[in-house]
């Protein structure tokens, strides 16, 4: 049983493979947490908790007579409001007495096999086998606000997922103004916090920084999770390294506005608040509804950030990603984005399909202007028709064309937004996000239709179930261009627009929902002006993101680097585009841009007409060496062999099949430098006494020679070199 509660001494604990987590339930029927790290087997920790009279820190009603008992030093599993615990909430909400307080003390514990399901939302799964519940049932007795959290407990996975619902048991409205998915108090220790943020075209930017006694916030306000902020964080320890020390990771599994609240209070613990952001929150809960919060997952290990990076890897393949192409190869595939922007013919498009072809790529992807009065990003979006007279025929002869040269077919859709001028805008006004009597906020000219109105959803779902069903598509790219303002529905009054942008976010997985379920072949891949809303909530229903719209190689370095602390590889869209590059105007050679892009799900975006004849020999040669590689960018583990955020002058990295069997070693060198220092490498991962052949020189050395001697790399000169090592297993006779 990995979930365990002792009802004699109120201990509750969870066990994964390699992780303890334990909470307990006071006399006051309070619950505590006690502790979450490295496997402590069977243990009472109740006597590592610290009492004190904790000057200005305030007694529950009843308990005045021990000054030592206040909510503001107990480590909990959830906040109550208002009464005496000063650090950041887990819940702030309006009473119908006007009243801002909860008080929440533990009623029962449920065990239900497998794992729980979160309504309307995306969420991890799994066989009973791989996964058991926990819901622990509090309530404030004053208003009947029941508070159930839940705990889903992937044992091998070493993941503990969390949610809570809020039920209105009383008989009167609550209005929740904040309802985090956790809260996580760690009674001990020193961290550092390591995030990722970053703008348009430079996402998810590693940042490591301590832990120290204020509140550092991770937030997006944006509507989608965004480029800023990523809702991922880890916190580690001040000693841990790649291959060693202790770090939590904590990712939600939302793509809205999200918010992670890190604290260290005046007693020196930290506190983890994680869920919706309550900027513009409020939702109403009348007596018998209750309200869902997103789910968040957390993962321990005292083995460094690569192994808490393969946890996550893992567990997202096999228990969030749903898609039927989460373990499969994915077709190399050409987008004519950066080949040809807006200005594009049927023809044109079909001659760039017809040399791709012929240097071996799969799938050809239409992007975006192909359907309404769309030759520039100021109009169309919304008229979901296809622009015969731009293309030149039909999309469905394009298809046929495409597929008799033996390719598949993909197009890019944006459908959660609006032009202005288009004739959906146009003929529904009230379907778009907008506030009564006020011009909306543009961005890149376009508006927000409001996903939260159920009509829009179904509308959504029948264009594109249509598009889908009277067209041959084996790939949709899923855009959204513009962050959320003017966030008013009109299809909620008006006292109630505070649930606005999480009616968006629940109307999107419904449309998700749908089309992925009724379209189950597709190869969906999402993206927000790149990888504006890459996260676990969209993962669930795309299997993999476009990473960013800055294809330039050696940002992508920092980039791809970022993401890999959290989400697997294969989910990464990343293309080889042309050089000299469109967002940085830097030239790489095509071979480091094909090293780049193989460290994800591989394409091109460039027009290979235009290549010189020795590169589209490299294209082919590409294309062979990435079918030799995708099985380790599928399931292989990641090493991050460099830190791609120091100013070194080479960032390396490495995949593993996980029988050891075969690794691939990738490295740039950004600056070859004068008179150059040798560039050696240490490989990880190997069997020590496996003996492993190197594509360098042909030499075959020990697992535990590569891994502790290293390699050492010839001279890379020249403008941004790149080198592709393979490791293979020598089978001796
Ligand atoms: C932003 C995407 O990230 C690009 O790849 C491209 O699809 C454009 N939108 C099209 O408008």
């Amino acid at each position: 049983m990995s979930i365990q509660f002792d009802k004699t001494t109120g201990l509750i604990t969870l066990h994964t493979q390699d992780t303890t987590y334990q909470m307990w339930v006071d006399e006051q029927k309070v619950l505590h947490h006690l502790y979450y790290g490295p496997s402590v087997g069977d243990c009472d920790l109740r006597p590592l908790e610290y009492y004190t009279d904790c000057g200005f820190s305030p007694q529950p009603a009843g308990m005045s007579r021990d000054r030592t008992y206040s909510l503001d030093n107990i480590s909990q599993e959830y906040t109550g409001a208002g009464l005496g615990d000063f650090r950041v909430p887990a819940i702030q909400l309006q009473q119908a007495d006007g009243s801002h307080l909860a008080d929440f003390r533990f009623e029962r514990a449920e065990f239900v096999p497998g794992k729980y399901k979160l309504e309307g939302l995306p969420a991890s799964f799994g066989e009973e086998e791989e996964c058991e519940t926990l819901e622990l049932v509090l309530g404030d007795a004053h208003s009947g606000l029941c508070l159930v959290l839940l705990y889903g407990v992937f044992e091998k996975a070493n993941v503990i997922a969390r949610a809570a619902r809020l039920e209105n048991k009383g008989e009167k409205p609550i209005v929740l103004h904040k309802a985090a998915s956790a809260c996580l108090d760690l009674p001990f220790g020193q961290w550092e916090l390591l995030h990722f943020h970053g703008r348009h075209c430079m996402e998810r930017q590693l940042e490591r920084t301590p832990l120290s006694h204020s509140v550092q916030t991770l937030r997006s306000a944006r509507g989608a999770s965004s480029h800023h902020h990523n809702p991922f964080a880890v916190l580690a320890s001040p000693d841990t390294t790649e291959q060693t020390g202790e770090c939590l990771g904590a990712m939600l599994v939302y793509s809205g506005n999200f918010k992670m609240e890190f604290e260290v209070s005046q007693m020196g613990s930290t506190r983890l608040v994680a869920g919706i952001s309550d900027d513009f929150f409020a939702w109403t809960l009348e007596p018998g509804q209750s309200f869902t919060t997103p789910e968040v997952l957390f993962s321990y290990t005292s083995e460094g950030l690569e192994q808490l990076s393969a946890q996550y890897h893992q567990f997202l393949q096999n228990h969030v990603v749903r898609s039927s192409w989460k373990n499969k190869p994915r077709p190399v595939l050409i987008n004519n984005w950066e080949a040809t922007y807006f200005d594009f013919t049927g023809e044109k498009i079909y001659q760039i399909a017809r040399q791709a072809k012929e240097l071996g790529v799969e799938m050809m992807v239409l992007d975006d202007g192909w359907f309404g009065q769309r030759s520039n990003d100021l109009t169309g979006l919304g008229d979901w028709f296809v622009n015969e007279e731009k293309l030149g025929c039909s999309l469905s002869s394009l298809i046929t064309r495409i597929q008799s040269l033996g390719m598949k077919f993909g197009l890019w859709v944006e459908p959660e937004m609006v032009s202005p001028g288009s004739q959906l805008g146009q003929e529904h006004p009230q379907w778009v996000l907008s506030a009564p009597g006020r011009n909306p906020v543009t961005s890149r000219s376009q508006l927000v239709l409001d996903l939260g109105n159920p009509e829009v959803v179904d509308y959504l779902d029948r264009v594109l179930s249509q598009l889908l069903e009277e067209n041959d598509i084996a790939y949709i790219k899923w855009d959204m261009n513009r962050n959320m303002t003017d966030v008013y529905s009109h299809a909620l009054p008006k006292e109630r627009q505070g649930e606005a942008y999480h009616r968006y976010m629940l109307g999107v997985y419904e449309l998700l929902e749908r089309l992925t379920t009724r379209f189950p072949h597709v190869l969906f891949e999402g993206c927000a002006g790149g990888g504006g809303r890459f996260d676990a909530g969209m993962l669930h229903y795309f299997p993999q993101i476009w990473c960013s719209d800055d294809t330039d190689a050696i940002h992508r370095l920092k980039i791809q680097h970022g993401t890999s602390f959290g989400y697997p590889p294969i989910s990464m869209g990343s293309h080889v585009s042309a050089s000299p590059n469109h967002q940085t105007g830097r030239s790489t050679p095509f071979a480091t841009r094909g090293v780049v892009a193989m460290a994800g799900a591989f394409g091109y975006e460039l027009d290979l007409q235009l290549l010189t004849q020795e590169e589209k020999e490299q294209v082919r040669s590409q294309i062979a060496t990435y079918k030799r590689l995708q099985p380790l960018v599928l399931e292989g583990r990641y090493h991050r062999l460099t830190n791609a955020m120091e100013d070194s002058c080479f960032t390396a990295w490495q995949f593993t099949m996980p029988d050891k069997s075969l690794a691939a070693v990738s490295v740039v060198c950004k600056d070859p430098g004068a008179n150059p220092m040798p560039i050696h490498i240490k490989l990880r991962g190997l069997a020590a006494d496996k003996r492993y052949r190197e594509s360098l020189n042909g030499n075959v050395y020990t697992g535990a020679a590569l891994c502790h001697a290293g390699l050492t790399l010839p001279i890379m000169a020249g403008d941004y070199p790149a080198l592709q090592i393979l490791v293979e297993e020598v089978q001796e006779d």
